[in-house]
């Protein structure tokens, strides 16, 4: 089976490039899944009904997302109800899909969204338990449900504690991706097991920002160090995202490509 990942959409014109590329890519990679990073599609900060409809409305099987959750309050009563809608497994303090399971040309697909605990400054602590036990029950969870493949976006800062996840789930899972730095990691590999893993498929927003951010915002915080209100850059955006094939019988992946448009 073939599965493209998109990493995080940053606002509109980030949503603008995944309308303009993605019929085109599933066509030259005749994806059968696909799975889409939508915490920054609402301007940068979080998604709301209107973004889930139209990223949905593409044709996209899976919408995972992170930290940015909290920014829009109207969505919390909805996390729980959209079929398609992933937020963090190990929040503690909003309901929502951890995992969902999607049924596809006679196949059970089971994703998992999980964030991390190293760097994640804006979320307290006490509101994010272990990723580590959180994705080992999921993958219980899902298995139970005799689920045909698995695959976690593991939405977190450190590179450390994304590769070790990658080793704590190679054995269990299909394919473990970071997203949450917005930008791409070169160190897509199969590990031994036959899993496929990359630390992060970067993001799809705007060229010529700070991961989104407009520039001289960015610069004047680093610099002044004064509290910046956060603005999303206009600029046109690139897309980032990996593409990964699956051998259906071993359950190995085959290969795993870097994708940039
Ligand atoms: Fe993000
Ligand atoms: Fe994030």
């Amino acid at each position: 089976m073939r599965f493209l990942i998109i990493g995080d959409i940053v606002g509109s014109s980030g949503l603008k490039k995944l309308k303009v590329e993605y019929q085109k890519l599933v066509e030259e990679y005749k994806i059968d899944f696909s799975i889409v990073n939508g915490e920054n599609s609402a301007n940068g900060k979080g998604l709301r009904m209107q973004e889930y409809n139209e990223i949905i409305d593409l044709g996209v099987d899976a919408i995972t997302m992170g930290n940015h959750i909290y920014y829009r309050k109207e969505m919390a009563e909805q996390y729980s109800k959209l079929p398609r809608l992933l937020i963090p497994s190990n929040i503690t303090n909003l309901i929502g899909n951890g995992s969902i399971i999607v049924e596809k040309q006679g196949k059970k697909i089971g994703v998992i969204n999980i964030i991390g605990r190293v760097g994640m400054g804006e979320i307290a602590e006490s509101h994010i338990s272990s990723p580590f036990q959180a994705a080992k029950n999921e993958v219980e969870k899902l298995t139970e449900n005799l689920v045909d493949y698995i695959f976690v976006d593991f939405h977190a800062e450190a590179t450390a504690e994304k590769i070790a996840m990658g080793y704590y789930l190679e054995n269990s899972v299909n394919c473990v991706f970071g997203t949450h730095t917005h930008v791409q990691t070169s160190d897509e590999t199969i590990l031994d097991s036959g899993m496929a893993y990359i630390t992060d498929v970067g993001m799809t927003g705007p060229k010529g920002s700070v991961l989104g951010l407009k520039k001289e915002l960015a610069l004047k915080r680093f610099l002044t160090g004064e509290y910046v209100k956060y603005e999303c850059s206009q600029n046109e955006a690139m897309l980032s995202g990996i593409f990964v094939e699956i051998d259906d019988t071993t359950k190995r992946a085959i290969k795993i490509e870097r994708i940039n448009r």
